[in-house]
């Protein structure tokens, strides 16, 4: 018989005869009551089993871990906080799993302990939750956009641009690296790679969507990257998914607006999609608080703080406004800022762009106009000559969640800036072309998606919000 998903059995609205339920055995208790998982929710249902007239051998089988399969009736549960219970007529065990070695025991794993076995941590509460609103979180991007009319683009994985100009990148090849062919110097000769030149992973896909938004207007790009930055810090990994929406016609503000509808409406669907998920890892982190000194502890729970984003406009200062706040602020009593800015000109620490977003404006954060030369080649230069139109969108617990401009529209301009920071026109010929020919006003940003994951689920570490993170040291599985 085919069968009937945990979720929809506990959401029936009558009891029913022989229904089928599989899944994995989160508990057996006093030989007889199985707590069953099968992942399409937060809630186990309960199988009851007839142990007087189950073999003895079976029920031995029953551990923490095993996959099984039950057919029994569907009823009213007498026990507490569940509607519905399965009385098993018969069990199958699908796959043992020994009780003895089971790394997933029915007890509070650390999450170090479980980010060494992310093959099986999916199977605990907190990761399945995780990984349900990272699902849901990546169908409201589409959703969003989708209904907006965006064209969906797919941007290459294997690239010759370096899109951030920062030189952080993995390199593809396909040449024999056991000899590779050299130039005269002994340096590597890609020319001689079937791609006839050096190759890396894409940084971001912003360039070929700038292209692309171009001709269809409004495109977005929802994919992989990669950056081969040596941080390891709980916001940062080597290989992440980013949301990069580019639009025609739109400056700045319109990109600060696109951006702030975008995240509200994204948080909006998922929270009305996944209440108990949320609501779980809600009481995860009150757990976790708990543990914490009183001072450091939030002072919103995670739901609130997802309708305080939902409700309130993003606080919006140029970075010069953020630059003279900080001057004359001090984080708090005892400490002063450990890098302090006394330069206008200086790139903000996390350290500024936390006591702006949670202490001073208790808000997320749009910062704009930042110093040219902090920023990347393609931001458009301001009339003031020092300043492009840049905006980074700070959130609170996270920090930079977005990243994003006004694109350099004209040739001259862009060209002069390259030339400056020694970027070579020829490689970038076909970016240089979008300039020549239709050239036009358009802005784009990029969300760091584990980032928002992260924000959501109200975790810590990036880490935890990918099924098989990439970090220094970390590539195993
Ligand atoms: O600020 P970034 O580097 O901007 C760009 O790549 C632009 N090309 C985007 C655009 O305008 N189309 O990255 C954008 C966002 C950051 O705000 C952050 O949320 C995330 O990507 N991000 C990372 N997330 C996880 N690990 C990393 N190493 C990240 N680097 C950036
Ligand atoms: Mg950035």
């Amino acid at each position: 018989m085919k069968r009937t998903k945990v979720k929809d059995l506990l959401a029936s609205t009558q009891p029913m005869s022989d229904v089928t339920a599989k899944g994995w055995v989160r508990t057996f208790r006093n030989n007889q009551f199985i707590a069953l998982n099968d992942g399409s929710t937060i809630h186990n249902i309960q199988c009851v089993v007839d142990f007087e007239n189950t073999p003895e051998e079976t029920l031995k089988r029953i551990t923490t871990g095993a996959a099984v399969s039950v057919v029994g009736d569907l009823v009213e549960s007498q026990g507490a906080g569940q509607k519905f219970e399965i009385q098993v007529k018969t069990l199958e065990i699908l796959g043992d799993s020994d009780a003895e070695k089971f790394p997933m025991q029915p007890k509070k794993h650390s999450l170090e302990f479980l980010r060494d076995n992310a093959h099986l941590r999916v199977r605990t509460n907190a990761f399945g939750a995780i990984m349900r609103v990272r699902s849901v979180l990546a169908a409201a991007v589409h959703q969003y956009f989708q209904e907006q009319g965006f064209v969906y683009v797919n941007t290459p994985i294997i690239t010759g641009a370096d899109a951030e100009g920062a030189g952080e990148m993995f390199q593809v090849s396909a040449l024999d690296m056991n000899n590779p062919p050299r130039n005269e110097d002994g340096t590597i000769n890609y020319k001689e790679d079937f791609f006839g030149h050096q190759t890396n992973l894409t940084v971001s896909g912003q360039l070929e969507g700038e292209a692309f938004a171009m001709a269809l207007g409004q495109i977005y790009t929802f994919g992989p990257t990669f950056r081969a930055e040596n941080s390891n810090t709980s916001r940062h990994l080597a290989e992440f998914w980013m949301i990069e929406p580019e639009v025609a016609f739109n400056d700045l503000h319109d990109n600060m607006d696109l951006a702030e509808d975008f995240i509200r409406y994204v948080i909006k669907y998922t929270v009305d999609k996944c209440q108990d998920d949320l609501k779980f890892l809600e009481g995860r982190l009150i757990d976790e608080e708990k543990s914490k000194p009183q001072d450091q502890r939030s002072e919103m729970n995670l739901l609130d703080k997802l309708n305080f984003v939902l409700e309130n406009n993003f606080k919006r200062v140029s970075y010069t406004e953020a630059i003279d706040i900080l001057r004359d602020s001090t984080p708090n009593k005892k400490k002063k800022f450990q890098y302090v800015i006394n330069e206008w000109g200086a790139d903000l620490q996390s350290e500024h762009e936390r006591f702006l977003v949670e202490k001073h404006f208790k808000s997320p954060v749009i910062v704009y106009d930042y110093p040219a030369n902090i920023k990347s080649f393609y931001m458009r230069l301001n009339e003031d000559g020092k300043t492009v139109g840049a905006m980074d969108i700070l959130f609170p617990g996270i920090g930079e969640i977005v990243g994003g401009s006004q694109r350099e529209e004209r040739y001259d301009v862009l060209v002069e800036k390259m030339r400056k920071i020694g970027i070579d026109e020829k490689e970038l010929w076909w970016y240089l072309d979008t300039r020549r020919f239709g050239t036009a006003v358009h802005s784009g940003f990029g969300l760091g998606f584990e980032r928002l994951v992260l924000f959501v689920t109200g975790m810590t570490n990036i880490r935890d919000v990918i099924p098989f993170p990439r970090t220094p040291g970390n590539a195993e599985f």
